[in-house]
């Protein structure tokens, strides 16, 4: 964490040169490469002591992401309780608004969530959750109609966010390396192979060279699971 934490604090400077804030991607995936047993079903992979060094990884994010797949299947906190620190600002991909006004986020959540969505997102559904407190980007679409995540980058670099911890799922990985845009990740590997819904799924077209690669890579045990972790090579 110390390593991480010496290249997170380096995120200010990043934001200043690129726009954008500084993306580590963190999730837990089985041997076999799974997230869930079953598309929409929450999944616990993480050991104590990896659960522990999420928290502490959010903590040291100024906001935290997922999509609103995972946002509807986990209704997740997306809080820091398992370590000390800030509480990061969550945020949420979610093309249509799907994200229902009695979510967890809205009700007991420090923070208001950012709802990142299209130019012709329903405007109802737009004050209903603002009504709720949230705040709503409307950014273009990118060619599969969903929200463009560069468009997002910048808008959050534009409000002052250096340093961003994108957590899932499946949708949501697959579309941050498929675009090249995580800088450092952050992956634990539970030792159980549950034949099931992949993190990854298509990335392009298939070209050895230019697969994402770790370079350095760097590894833990923590308990029984292994973290793996490292920069994303340019
Ligand atoms: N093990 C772990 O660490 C972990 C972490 C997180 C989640 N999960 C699991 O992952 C599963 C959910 O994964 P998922 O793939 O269904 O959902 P997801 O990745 O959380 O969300 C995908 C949805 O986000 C929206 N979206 C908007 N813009 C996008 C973009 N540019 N790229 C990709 N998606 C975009 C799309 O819905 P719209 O078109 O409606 O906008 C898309 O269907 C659940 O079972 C959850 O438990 C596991």
């Amino acid at each position: 964490m110390e390593e991480i934490e010496a290249l997170l604090s380096q995120a200010a400077d990043f934001q200043q040169a690129t726009g954008r804030p500084f993306v580590t991607l963190s999730y837990a995936q089985s041997l076999d490469g799974c997230i869930a047993a079953r598309r929409g079903q929450p999944l616990a992979l993480s050991g104590p002591q990896s659960l522990a060094m999420t928290h502490r990884l959010r903590a040291a994010h100024q906001a935290i992401l997922v999509g609103i797949g995972t946002l509807l299947a986990d209704d997740p906190q997306l809080t820091v309780r398992l370590a000390e620190g800030p509480q990061p600002q969550p945020v949420i991909v979610d093309s249509h608004l799907r994200f229902p006004p009695e979510a967890r986020l809205l009700r007991n959540h420090p923070r208001s969530p950012w709802i990142a969505t299209r130019q012709g997102a329903d405007p109802v559904r737009q004050q209903t959750l603002e009504g709720r407190g949230a705040r709503i980007l409307r950014l273009p679409a990118n060619a599969a109609s969903q929200v463009c995540l560069a468009a997002l980058l910048e808008e959050l670099g534009a409000s002052g966010i250096t340093s961003l911890m994108v957590e899932g799922g499946a949708g949501v990985i697959t579309s941050f390396l498929r675009e090249g845009l995580v800088d450092l990740l952050v992956l634990t590997i539970s030792p159980v192979l549950v034949g099931g819904f992949h993190a990854v799924s298509r990335l392009g077209e298939p070209d050895t060279a230019h697969f994402p690669r770790l370079s350095p890579v760097h590894c833990k045990q923590l308990d029984e699971d292994v973290i793996l972790w490292g920069k994303l090579a340019e």
